[in-house]
């Protein structure tokens, strides 16, 4: 064990106040040029062409969630006063091993739409008289030219199904629909999954202009009113998991070029759940030179959990994984780094946080609010919530008071429906 490289493991992904300030500038920097027509920003700043709803709305609407893993269909009926019941639900993987997986390099966009279209039409349950309007909650960087136009700029979070990226995504999805003849189901508007927790949110509680997602991906969109410049106010997704202005150490740089898209999605890479486990990986085999043993983010909270005296479940963790005589201070150093890890993640998604506000109150006025985050690893990662009060009070000391950071639970479906049953905004 070399507990003096461990230590300098856990300073390289250590950000102290100042960095976090730091950050939070450089964001606020990226959004005020990003704003502007021409100017330059690493965020992508992507139009919405929607509002904030009132909460009086109401009607059934099919939902379709394709953001992750796990695709789900869902009927809602939208019952205004911010209620909603959920009439059907059905969910599925895009991979089973051995079976199919729609995600990989191999894999084709009409086969994964066509699985899509069978998932519609079993939650209409194969009813093809009644009209279904579909809000269709797409989590990938998108340009928009309208509610209904969303063409896929770039593949994240690792997928790679060929002839989807530069595509209108509805377009598929309406083919899909017309080869299985389900001509009662018309796909009417396409929104990021920051911005259907933003919508779901704002439905529900009102009084929350920042909606993101801290998951598998990480992105964040806020309602931008676009004041002085003469746009029409409507929610922007910036796809922040592009911001590049943050330094990065040998291990973020590693994961990078073996990543799927090198050089893009800097900040998500460094916070997300898809990668939080594999930067744990590259710097267990540079400690211990193991090769490239596979960590999830599911290990790191796993370790961050045991609070066990002898740390017994991270012991086992290692010992599973790992062919090699693990003792009780090796578990506890990788214990330490995890945390500092897991840490990072969450000053570095606060620090976007406060950007924003400083850009939404440039002075010093932030009146208090929701800020509405969904995912996995806000909801459920040990240490991942408190650190992340920690650093907003860091960054904004006695305004941190104002921000409340409320879980958005499956906002992404209740999201999509409220587009659809919403006015866009032109523009
Ligand atoms: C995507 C975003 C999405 C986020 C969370 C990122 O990889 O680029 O569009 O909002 O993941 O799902």
């Amino acid at each position: 064990m070399n507990n003096k490289r461990f230590q300098r493991m856990i300073d390289e992904f250590t950000l102290d106040s100042d960095d976090l300030k730091n950050i939070a500038a450089a964001f606020r920097y990226d959004i005020e040029n990003g704003v502007k027509d021409n100017g330059e920003s690493s965020l992508r700043m992507l139009k919405s062409y929607i509002g904030l709803p009132t909460g009086k709305e109401q009607g059934e609407y099919l939902a379709l969630d394709f953001g992750g893993t796990n695709l789900r269909v869902v009927l809602i009926r939208l019952l205004g006063e911010g209620k909603y019941e959920v009439v059907k639900k059905v969910a599925k993987p895009l991979v089973v091993p051995g079976e199919y997986d729609f995600i990989c390099a191999d894999a084709k966009a009409e086969d994964l739409f066509d699985f899509i279209a069978d998932m519609i039409d079993e939650a209409i349950e194969k009813n093809h008289d009644k009209k279904y309007l579909l809000g269709h909650t797409f989590s990938f960087p998108s340009s928009q030219t309208n509610i209904y136009d969303a063409r896929l700029i770039i593949w994240t979070k690792e997928f790679a199904t060929q002839g989807v990226e530069g595509e209108v995504v509805n377009d598929l999805l309406k083919a899909a629909l017309k080869r299985k003849q389900i001509n009662n189901v018309e796909p009417t508007a396409v929104i990021n999954d920051t911005v259907a927790v933003l919508l779901a949110s704002a439905y529900k509680l009102g009084n929350v202009n920042v909606g993101s997602i801290y998951a598998t991906g990480h992105n964040t969109c806020y309602y931008e009113k676009f004041n002085g410049i003469g746009k029409p106010a409507m929610v922007i997704n910036m796809e922040s998991g592009a911001f590049n202005k943050l330094g990065i150490n040998e291990f973020d740089y590693k994961l990078d070029l073996q990543s799927e898209k090198p050089y893009e999605q800097r900040l998500e890479k460094m916070v997300s759940g898809r990668y939080m486990g594999e930067l744990l990986s590259y710097c267990l085999d540079s400690a211990w030179h193991i090769g490239k043993v596979g960590f999830t983010s599911i290990d790191i909270s796993t370790i961050l959990a045991d609070n066990s005296d002898n740390l017994d479940k991270v012991c086992k963790l290692l010992n599973d994984k790992i062919d090699a005589e693990i003792t009780v201070d090796d578990a506890i150093w990788v214990k330490a780094l995890a945390e500092t890890i897991a840490s990072r993640s969450a000053r570095i998604v606060v620090a976007t946080y406060c950007g924003i506000m400083w850009h939404l109150y440039p002075n010093d006025d932030i009146p208090q609010q929701y800020v509405a985050v969904d995912g996995s690893v806000f909801e459920k990662m040990p240490t991942i919530k408190e650190n992340m009060q920690k650093g907003i009070y860091e960054i904004l000391g006695d305004d941190a008071d104002k921000i409340q950071l409320v879980l958005e639970n499956g906002g992404s479906a209740l999201g999509a429906a409220l587009a659809a049953a919403m006015e866009p905004v032109e523009g």
